[in-house]
């Protein structure tokens, strides 16, 4: 257990001496909120340590802090700022819809098909979308559809995925192996307190990248299953790709056994490609939740499907409902964003950017003998400090080192270059981040990478 009381007092004085206005706000924002911050992610035991920075603000590939640091932002609000910062056309849009209409009306008006339309457009599979107020909130309708659908009741799920707090789904992310057990049929293990242990025997957990396990399981008993939730490449342990055919055998044994796939694209959506994971790997699921990228940083999600399972919604069979759903700023964002991410050759561009940092890491920590692994898709990515591949979560947890990713977080900080702190997080790359920004970070690498060789 941590003691506030201590931790900004007893802080690392150069760190401090640095950071004293964010200091300030710690102390003060801790005796009203919660850990000092509004989400747990940006908290002292998620690796803010020794206090989260307080952000005065943002702009593009730029964030500032109220100590009046600048940052080229690979943080980028954990996933949403896919067009940067303040993005001028989106805010315009909301802004003028919202002084043009309205907030919400508890009733459709025309911007809400205006906005679902684009969606449908451009996610390959999903052809109803309906609008909610976060990734959670998408996956927990999308669980409890997957089950109205079928009339079954279990769900297959696997470690070191992450897919909202909510009940159903809030099991097995970064699991103690010690009590999931072998990784050839781990138990289920509630993430934290609060979460009812009955639900257990209403899932199956697997580890991820494991055709021989998962079909296994199909075999013993695929007839109850409702749905199988994956995302399509985990970006809630680092960032671990598919092996080939993985994807394509959770599709085809889905299909074969009558149970649903859902893809949670809340991170991969509108990122590895502008159809989301979807697209890139050419797999279409029956359910995906999408939240981050959707609206360009202004707060929305969205549960899509394709009409066969919408249609539990639309003959109302199904209430999904939330009085802010679908309400007017979301839908300005989603449609300014949608218009945004079509522009031709932008996500090639962004890609290859993205893979020039990336491949520019390898080849500096190469260089220092450094073992890392630099693994992703581009335009969001982690650097893995192991002598090894990494396929699941157990080998995360077995061969990634926290402590070298420690001091490569706060080399990079100290140099301009903010991400997460955790190693189970990742770095992502905005549409707006530019080759100027890419030589800056290569260049803060060179030398946080040798100041971590010298110290080995
Ligand atoms: C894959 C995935 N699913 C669901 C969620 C939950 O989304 P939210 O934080 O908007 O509730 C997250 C959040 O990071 C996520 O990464």
């Amino acid at each position: 257990m941590i003691d506030l009381d201590v931790v900004t007092r007893d802080a690392d004085p150069a760190y401090k001496a640095w950071a004293p206005k964010s200091a300030e706000l710690f102390d003060k924002a801790r005796q009203v909120v919660p850990g000092g911050a509004g989400s747990s992610a940006r908290t002292i035991p998620f690796g803010w340590e020794p206090y989260p920075l307080f952000v005065a603000q943002g702009l593009g590939s730029r964030i500032t802090d109220v100590d009046g640091h600048e940052f080229i932002d690979y943080l980028l609000g954990l996933g949403p700022m896919i067009l940067g910062h303040r993005n001028p056309t989106i805010t315009q849009a909301v802004v003028e819809a919202v002084q043009n209409y309205g907030t919400c009306f508890g009733l459709p008006y025309e911007l809400e098909i205006e906005a679902a339309q684009k969606v449908v457009d451009t996610v390959p599979s999903v052809e109803m979308v309906r609008f909610t107020n976060s990734g959670s909130e998408a996956v927990g309708s999308a669980i409890r559809i997957s089950r109205a659908v079928t009339g079954r009741r279990l769900i297959i799920r696997f470690e070191g995925h992450y897919h909202g707090w909510q009940d159903t789904v809030y099991w097995s992310n970064h699991v103690d192996p010690k009590l999931a057990g072998p990784i050839t049929g781990p138990r289920p293990v509630p993430s934290g307190p609060g979460v009812p242990i009955e639900l257990e025997d209403t899932l199956i957990v697997l580890s991820w990248n494991d055709a021989e396990s998962f079909q296994r399981v199909m075999a013993e008993r695929g007839h109850e299953v409702a749905a199988v939730i994956t995302e399509p490449a985990v970006l809630n342990t680092g960032c671990i790709l598919p092996l080939p055919g993985y994807l394509e055998l959770l599709r085809s044994e889905t299909t074969k056994y009558g149970a649903l796939l859902i893809f949670d694209e809340v991170i991969t959506g509108f990122r590895f490609a502008r159809g989301g994971a979807q697209e890139w790997f050419g797999i279409n699921p029956d359910i995906t939740t999408m939240a981050k990228g959707l609206g360009g940083g202004f707060p929305v999600a969205a549960i899509g499907g394709t009409k066969e399972v919408m249609s539990i919604i639309a003959e109302g069979r199904y209430s999904h409902s939330g009085t802010y759903n679908a309400n007017v700023i979301q839908c300005a964002a989603v449609s300014a964003t949608m218009d945004l991410l079509a522009e031709p050759g932008l996500y090639e561009r962004q890609r290859a950017l993205g893979f020039r940092l990336a491949d520019g890491l390898t080849e500096i920590a190469g260089n220092l003998d450094i073992p890392v692994r630099v693994e992703g898709l581009g335009t969001v990515f982690q650097m893995w400090f192991s002598e090894k591949d990494i396929h699941n979560w157990r080998e995360a947890d077995a061969y990634a080192s926290e402590e070298l990713f420690n001091q490569w977080y706060r080399e990079m900080l100290s140099r301009g270059q903010l991400f997460h702190p955790n190693h189970l997080e990742n770095l992502f790359v905005s549409l707006v981040h530019t080759d100027a920004d890419i030589d800056k970070t290569l260049q803060a690498a060179s030398d946080s990478l040798a100041a971590i060789a010298s110290r080995r």
